[in-house]
């Protein structure tokens, strides 16, 4: 969903190389009404347009999923929670990054929750990236999924969490903060991962878990500030 003829134009030529044989629309020009199996894409659109105005395409095209892949800010991040407070009232379901429909536990005045999108560039781009000291490799993104149909059901396990927040490391330990649904609630909590044990592979391997992964855990100790966990 954009309007703008230049970026329309780029978004044509890439889905004529991924997916020539997909039935996709681009703009705002999109059949109306009850349309089943579709899914609604906004990309770095919904900042710009804002919440109201997506309400506004979600109800003419009718989608049965809607993906958000917007910028990994604070405003993006706002604006999004503000669209998925409306889709989980007209019948929404959370897949992604949440595991239940309920608010985001988040401290919102100084917190907001982003995943990253793993790229790469042509030579060029790379060198230019290097020169000027930007990391453009790893973009922070907004990551929303909503589905019609509840797929997130066999996500909302006991000990299943979302990768919220990667820490700095300590000497000792992975420091991460997760989030997970408790009788129906979004709640977060801290937790550790010991390095003891691990290969020098290991740690490398851990180091590359990025926000916005699933988790698989059991629970070591129980600490004051924190969960001492380990990965299953
Ligand atoms: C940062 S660009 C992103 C372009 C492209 N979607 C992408 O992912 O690369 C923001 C886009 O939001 C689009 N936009 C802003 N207001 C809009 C509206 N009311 N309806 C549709 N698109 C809108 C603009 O046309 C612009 O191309």
């Amino acid at each position: 969903m954009d309007t703008s003829e230049l970026m329309l134009k780029q978004a044509r030529a890439l889905m004529a190389g991924l997916c020539p044989d997909r039935e996709v629309y681009l703009g705002n020009k999109v059949p109306k009404g009850e349309a089943k199996n579709t899914l609604l894409l906004f990309t770095h659109s919904l900042n710009e347009m804002g919440a109201e105005k997506a309400q506004q395409y979600i109800e003419l095209v009718k989608p049965s999923v809607i993906l958000l892949m917007e910028p990994g800010t604070k405003d993006a991040f706002a604006k999004t929670l503000e669209l998925r407070q409306w889709c989980v009232s007209k019948g929404f379901n959370v897949s992604y990054p949440c595991f239940s429909n309920s608010p985001c536990p988040l401290n919102l005045e100084e917190d907001w929750c982003h995943q990253y999108l793993k790229t790469r560039h042509a030579q060029d781009v790379e060198s230019m990236t290097q020169k000027l000291g930007r990391d453009r490799k790893l973009l922070p993104m907004t990551i929303h999924l909503y589905t019609i149909e509840e797929l997130s059901k066999n996500q909302a396990q006991e000990h299943t969490a979302r990768l919220v927040r990667v820490y700095k490391q300590t000497k000792h330990s992975f420091e991460w903060m997760l989030c997970k649904e408790v009788e129906g609630q979004n709640i977060t909590f801290n937790v550790e991962v010991p390095k003891r044990g691990m290969s020098k592979k290991e740690i490398k391997a851990f180091e590359e878990i990025m926000a916005g992964e699933k988790i698989h855990y059991s629970v070591v100790k129980e600490m004051e500030q924190k969960i001492r966990i380990k990965l299953i």
